[in-house]
């Protein structure tokens, strides 16, 4: 057969499987997992590895069976759902997401993925499209990071195995280590075949709400997405000495919380700084010892989230906290150090998954009325920049409502979901079809 003949035929079937999808089953699906971890304001709080997790995913384990997928586990938990090819020996192709949520997140962020990845594989079977490469549908085990840093462990420890043992070691709020919560985990999946961690993959495309404000305010329902901005996460400790806050004169304080918001006023100043270059920081997580109203915080701990497109920004604004950190180091009576968590470089997509991403959704957009698809670049990360490392990987991005994301608030109208799901659709096909 010619490559044109094959060009054909995947384009033909990528179309048979966009039409078949189904907007009714797509949202009672996402709906359904969203019941694990439910909450009243609409949010879901389903943390990685916690009961709620593990409940969510053997939910998913039966609805994948039920499809007619094998199901299989790796060494860092990630689940993966088969859709057999015409030539099984084939590498898949990878779709999907992650499930775990932030304290509070929505019901979309990773969710959405996953579901409609499933949904792609259900449209696949009802058009009896018979695909030459199979199909895989993948839960990434902690994308958030928000239990256990850093995030992405799980497609991070996929493209680089040797990742994993570094990862067992981090611990949650609680001290339980990761190791600990995933060996809990993988003992609950008994009945799953384990796969070797990091197996061949042919060609991988993520679909994801965007998570920010472009694509809403463009009013287009589809974004081709052609990178990932940089970021860096980073710890910062201030010890200092805890004492009575009735009778400790100001002067002889040694008070942690003090030099903590000095030095947090000096990295928003940088940041303010480098705002037109694009950097984006957060101060989200603190701890405060003892954290008690009438004594003087004697050890304050905060995480500095740092993101940008230009390295060389996230770079200027690294060598501005060390050294604001060592001047306060030097400074009386203060102890402080910066460790460094997690760093991963802008990553950007091969143009010719963009290309191809743009054919599946400007053929969903234009069937249903609406706008050609934009291009844009990711403000989060996502496990499809660690899949990047190993095989073509593209994403796809539908609106998020005035931008909000790890917010109970987070929505995108199930119009938009359902052409996000068609482009997948098309996508995945087409590249299982090669
Ligand atoms: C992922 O949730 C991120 O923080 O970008
Ligand atoms: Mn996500
Ligand atoms: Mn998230």
């Amino acid at each position: 057969m010619s490559s044109t003949d094959v060009s054909h035929i995947a384009a033909d079937a990528a179309a048979h499987a966009q039409d078949a999808v189904a907007s009714g089953r797509l949202n009672e699906a996402i709906e359904a997992l969203a019941a694990f971890g439910g909450r009243s304001d609409g949010g879901v709080s389903r943390e990685t590895l916690t009961p709620l997790d593990l409940q969510a995913r053997r939910h998913l384990i039966e609805r994948a069976r039920a499809l007619g997928c094998e199901v299989r586990v790796d060494a860092c938990g990630n689940l993966f759902f088969r859709r057999a090819g015409q030539q099984a020996d084939l590498p898949p192709v990878l779709t999907g997401s992650h499930i775990d949520t932030q304290p509070v997140g929505g019901k979309l962020d990773g969710a959405y993925g996953v579901i409609a990845g499933l949904e792609v594989i259900q449209a696949l079977n009802d058009a009896s499209v018979a695909t030459r490469r199979p199909v895989e549908v993948v839960v990434w085990t902690n994308e958030e990071g928000a239990r256990f840093g850093p995030g992405a462990m799980g497609s991070s420890a996929f493209a680089k195995p040797e990742r994993l043992t570094g990862y067992r070691t981090s611990r949650d709020a609680a001290g339980v280590t990761f190791g600990a919560a995933l060996d809990a985990a993988l003992a609950q999946v008994g009945d799953v075949n384990s796969c070797p961690l990091g197996h061949p993959v042919h060609a991988c495309v993520e679909l994801h709400i965007e998570q920010g404000p472009v694509l809403e305010a463009a009013n287009v329902p589809l974004g081709v997405v052609t990178g990932i901005q940089g970021v860096r996460w980073f710890s910062v400790k201030i010890l200092g000495a805890a004492a009575h806050a009735g009778t400790t004169p100001m002067e002889v304080r040694r008070d942690a919380m003090r030099a903590a918001m000095a030095l947090a006023n000096r990295l928003y100043a940088c940041a303010d700084a480098a705002r037109a270059q694009g950097l984006r920081m957060t101060l989200g997580r603190w701890r405060v010892d003892p954290n008690s109203i009438n004594t003087i915080a004697g050890d304050v701990e905060f995480t500095v989230d740092a993101r940008c497109v230009d390295e060389a920004v996230l770079a200027g604004f690294e060598a501005s906290l060390r050294d604001a950190v060592t001047n306060l180091d030097a400074s009386d009576g203060y102890a402080a150090q910066v460790q460094s968590l997690f760093a991963r470089g802008m990553t950007r997509f091969p143009p010719e998954m963009a290309a191809l991403i743009e054919r599946g959704c400007a053929r969903a957009a234009a069937n249903a009325g609406e706008q050609a698809p934009i291009r844009l670049t990711s403000g989060a990360f996502h496990d499809a920049m660690y899949v990047a490392d190993v095989c073509p990987t593209a994403m796809i991005f539908v609106p998020s409502r005035a931008g909000i994301s790890h917010n109970a608030a987070e929505y995108t109208e199930p119009r938009q979901l359902y052409l996000g799901a068609k482009a997948l659709a098309y996508a995945v096909t087409e590249l299982a079809c090669r």
